[in-house]
Order: structure tokens, then sequence, then C-alpha cells
């Protein structure tokens, strides 16, 4: 019997999680059954992580305890310094960051042998060290020095500060937090399926990360931030808008920061950085936000019935170039946040593991002769 071959895996379950859930057709996204908009108006990026590792919200002793480690295993090895000093000024922070989550992973060789504190450590050190790897490669690029991290501040503010040098501003840190929060976990995703996929060979998690921010790193997923802020330059006004998004739309090209495979109603992460976009936006000079409102009206009245809505990457960008946060690194924020998400599913695959081994529809010929080199 033909095997019906599915096209992008659409539909099709891999695992049972406990995770996250999303309501597409609602707009809605649940950690652990939490709504995500009640943890970005109460919740840390801390907080959310030990619930997405663990399963629930900590007590005030396990929430000091899990976030006093995340704050002492910050650190950098001189050596992973050295290592990122040695990568080409002009890669893309991606790279260098797949890069050092590998290379972290070689100075633990326990990672090949784990038990349930040292996975919970792998993973303590992986969500502690990605900000301290974007910072390093983002100063280290420009000729400036390292700067070590601080453990009296959040993962948030110790990011902001290892970045600049400078005390971090405490409504920069509550945005960049609340952006963390929406990017932690997203359901069965095209990064979190390769990181369970590699999870489930055993693999350590300091590969199963590394190889989860491969996946990240493509303009289909992770990568549309930076696409939404080229777009919105070129547009350059918001009177330009409707004439540049119809021309797009009647070439049937797609829009960045639009459409999404689950949602078909507006994607609530894209409705609270709608919000962060406008309030920064409101006290600076530059156009991005009133342009993508503009945008935003434009695909809706060609799309909305279609179900192609704002995803979240339409206005993080924005957000994040209003933080002063260098384009090339909006993904790699992605990837600081996504890695708590990565390692909750690495905890779920590995407690119920079998080997991912699908099948394919093979196409290809049979029965050919070997043609000897000179006969061909
Ligand atoms: N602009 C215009 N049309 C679109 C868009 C868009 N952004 N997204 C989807 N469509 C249309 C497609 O052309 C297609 O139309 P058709 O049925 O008439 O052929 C239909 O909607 C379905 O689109 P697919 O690409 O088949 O949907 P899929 O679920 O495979 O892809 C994806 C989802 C990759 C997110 C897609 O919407 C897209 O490419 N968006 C732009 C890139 C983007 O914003 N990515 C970020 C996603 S969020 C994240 O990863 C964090």
């Amino acid at each position: 019997m033909a095997m019906e071959l599915i096209h992008g895996l659409e539909g099709v379950p891999i695992a049972e999680s406990a995770i996250s859930f999303v309501d597409g057709q609602a707009g809605r996204l649940e950690y652990r059954g939490i709504d995500v908009e009640h943890l970005a108006e109460h919740s840390t990026f801390e907080e959310t992580s030990y619930l997405l590792l663990f399963g629930d919200l900590p007590t005030a002793s396990e929430f000091q305890c899990f976030s006093k480690s995340l704050s002492t295993h910050r650190r950098l090895k001189y050596r992973i310094v050295d290592l990122i000093k040695c990568l080409p000024e002009n890669g893309h922070p991606m790279d260098a960051l797949q890069a050092g989550l590998a290379a972290v992973g070689m100075f633990y060789p326990e990672r090949h042998n784990m038990d349930a504190a040292a996975s919970r450590l792998a993973c303590v050190r992986l969500i502690s060290k990605t900000p301290s790897l974007v910072a390093a490669f983002e100063r280290l690029r420009k000729g400036d020095e390292h700067i070590a991290p601080r453990d009296d501040l959040s993962l948030a503010g110790n990011f902001l500060q290892m970045m600049t040098g400078k005390d971090p501003d405490p409504q920069q840190v509550k945005i960049l937090d609340v952006s963390l929060i929406l990017h932690a976990d997203h359901t069965m995703n095209a990064s979190t399926f390769s990181g369970r996929v590699v999870g489930s060979t055993m693999a350590d998690p300091f590969s199963v990360t590394s190889s989860a921010l491969g996946a990240l790193s493509g303009p289909l997923h992770g990568g549309a931030n930076e696409d939404v802020m080229a777009l919105l330059d070129r547009i350059g006004s918001p009177e330009r808008a409707r004439g540049f998004i119809e021309e797009m739309i009647a070439r049937k090209e797609k829009i960045p920061g639009f459409g999404h495979r689950v949602y078909k109603a507006l994607d609530p992460r894209a409705r609270i950085l709608k919000k962060y976009a406008e309030n920064l936006s409101a006290s600076t000079n530059k156009p991005h936000f009133a342009i993508a409102v503009e945008v935003e009206k434009v695909v809706q009245e060609h799309y909305a019935e279609k179900g192609i809505w704002p995803n979240v990457d339409f206005f993080s960008g924005i957000v994040y170039s209003e933080l002063g946060i260098p384009r090339d690194c909006f993904t790699p924020i992605f990837a600081m946040a996504r890695v708590s998400g990565w390692l909750a599913h690495w905890l779920e695959q590995i407690a119920n593991n079998r080997i991912f081994r699908p099948t394919q529809v093979y196409v290809g010929k049979h029965d050919r002769p070997y043609t000897p080199i000179d006969k061909r």
C-alpha cells in the first residue's frame, strides 16, 4: 500500500507533551496550563524557565535556589572567550552561539552519563551561559572587551549590562524579560522537533541545544524578525506601506512576520509585543512602529479571512531595535529564551525515549546497471 507523504509533517503528532499548548483558532498559548499572558504580566523569565523544566511554579525556596544557581553559572571559561575572539567578526551571531554552545559542552564530560542532578545542572548552565555567549560575541566582534557577568542582576538585566557595560534601565529589563517569557516555548515547532530528534539518540543536552539552534536560525523560523525590519526599512514611511504591500501581494510574495502553521488568529505574543513596541516607539523618532501598523492593516484587509495574522516576529524586531540591540542579535535573543523550552522537551523526551527513525516515500529508480567510468 502506498504511504501518504505529509509535507512538513503538518498535523502529524510526533510526541506526547505536557509542556505547552496552543489554541490556534482562539490565539491562546499556555505553558504547563498557565496562560502566557498571565506569565508575561506576573512572572519572570527565571520562574517561567523553572515552570517549563519541572512542570510547576516553584515555591519561594525552590525559586531562590534555582535563580541563585542560574546567576552563579553565567561566567564563561577564558578558553571559551578566546574561542569567540577567534571567530570572524562578520560572521552571524547565531553561528557564533552555535559554536560556543557546542564548545561549552566539551568542558563537562559528565554530559555523556547523566543522572537527574547532572541533567538539572546542564540545563542551568545552558540557560545561564547562552546570554553570556551572545553578549561576548557582540562585544568582541566590535573590538570591545568582554564584560564579566554580574550575579546581582536578573538574567535579562545581566544580559543588557554584558552587552553595554552600563547599569541596565529597569523598564528595558522588564520589557526584555517579558519578551524572553513569550519566546520560551511554543509546542512542536521546527527547532524543538530538531532538539527532540537529537535528544532521542541520547546525545548530550549541549548537542541538543546547538542543533535546535541551527534549526531556529532559518528565515522561516526565528530569523523572520530581521526580515521584518528590512521590510519596514524598504517601505520607509507609513504613507508608502499600502502600495508597497499590495505590490507584494500581487506578486504573491510572502510578507515576513505574518502567517503561522498553527495560529489562524492573532498570535497572543504579537499582541503583547505590539503594546511594548508602541510604548517604546512613542519616545523615539523611528518610523518602524507607524509603518508596521499600516502594514498590519493592509495585510489584514487582504488575508485575515485566510487566517494570516501577525506572528511573534512582526513586533519583536521593533522592540529589540528600540532597546538598542543590533539586528543580527534578534534571533540569538529568541534562542536565549527558547533554550528553556528546548531543554524542557529534552527532559520530557529522555524520560520516555524511543529514537526517532521515520520513513520515506522512495521516488528513485531501481535495478540500474553499473556503467564503468570510461563508458559514461
Ligand atoms: N504572506 C503572504 N501569504 C502567506 C504568508 C505570508 N507571510 N504566510 C502564509 N501565506 C499563504 C501562503 O502563500 C499559502 O497560500 P496558498 O494556500 O494560497 O498557497 C498559505 O498562506 C499557507 O502558507 P504556507 O507557507 O503553506 O504555510 P505554512 O504553515 O507552511 O508556513 C510560515 C508557515 C512558514 C510561518 C509562513 O506563514 C511564512 O513563511 N511566513 C513568513 C515568515 C515568518 O514570519 N516566519 C516566522 C514564523 S513564527 C516563528 O517561527 C517564530
